[in-house]
């Protein structure tokens, strides 16, 4: 079924180039089992199975998924701790599926917050998969879009004090090259799941011109078949980038 739906995506249109997911619901699919909390994170590293497969499939570039945001942090130590471990449990298992599908993975956000074996595990991750040539997947991990332009800013300022930037020559590109996503084109669609209506601090830089794309559907429960369905819903979209219609 989801196999017609690629299809059907295929003679549409075009494919985004970047798609971008905010991988939320995992708690309230728990609590509608009267499960723990941890266990909805479980369920969802399946979701991101998917997520990966549909990309591979239609023929998308770059993935960036929202796993743990800055502010995640401030959940209790027993939640944070387990999806720490997951994180190394994904890794474990999954590096060298991806590295055979050549999938090329990219971790951004706040690194140094992260325990030494995540810490590990991540840069053994990038190192695993570096150079795959099929998808970029970037696992945003102790990610805050703020921060991340903050630290544009600052480097900014460095650059200028050194004496290596003048002030005129700071622009949108100047910004955009030293943000963790200067590799690859700005997210053309930002899925979120679980209903929510807002963006979390994810990629606010980033995020200026995409299709926004609100799903009921908890993340856990999210397959390669509801990515299909997104994609084609953003192929209906008007896409005028502040321009009249042609
Ligand atoms: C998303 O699911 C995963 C993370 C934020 C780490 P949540 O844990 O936010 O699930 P809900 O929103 O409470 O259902
Ligand atoms: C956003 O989800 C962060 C991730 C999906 C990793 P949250 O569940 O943390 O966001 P809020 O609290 O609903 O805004
Ligand atoms: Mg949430």
């Amino acid at each position: 079924m989801s196999d017609d739906l690629l299809r059907r995506l295929k003679v549409h249109g075009s494919v985004p180039a970047h798609i971008a997911i905010i991988m939320d619901g995992n708690g309230r699919w728990a609590r509608g089992r009267a499960l723990p909390r941890p266990l909805g994170h479980h369920a969802g590293m399946r979701a991101v199975r998917e997520v990966i497969q549909g990309c591979l499939d239609s023929g998308v570039g770059v993935l960036t998924l929202f796993a743990f945001s800055q502010e995640n942090w401030q959940r209790p130590a027993v939640e944070v701790d387990a999806l720490m471990g997951l994180l190394e449990e994904y890794i474990a298992r999954e590096v060298d599926n991806l590295r055979a599908r050549s999938v090329s993975v990219r971790v951004l956000g706040d690194l140094e917050r992260l325990a030494p074996g995540a810490r590990k595990a991540v840069d053994w991750i990038v190192a695993q998969t570096a150079g795959g040539q099929e998808l970029a997947l970037n696992l945003c991990i102790s990610y805050s879009a703020r921060a991340e332009i903050v630290g544009a800013a600052r480097q900014l300022a460095e650059e200028a004090v050194a004496g290596r930037i003048v002030p005129a020559e700071i622009d949108e590109e100047a910004i955009a090259r030293r943000l963790y996503t200067a590799p690859w084109p700005d997210p053309d669609l930002l899925i979120r799941t679980s209903g929510e209506m807002r963006i979390s601090n994810f990629l606010l830089w980033q995020l200026a011109y995409a299709e926004l794309y609100v799903t009921p559907v908890l993340w856990p429960d999210f397959t390669r078949r509801h990515l299909f369905e997104a994609i084609l819903e953003f192929q209906r979209r008007d896409r005028r980038f502040g321009r009249v219609p042609v």
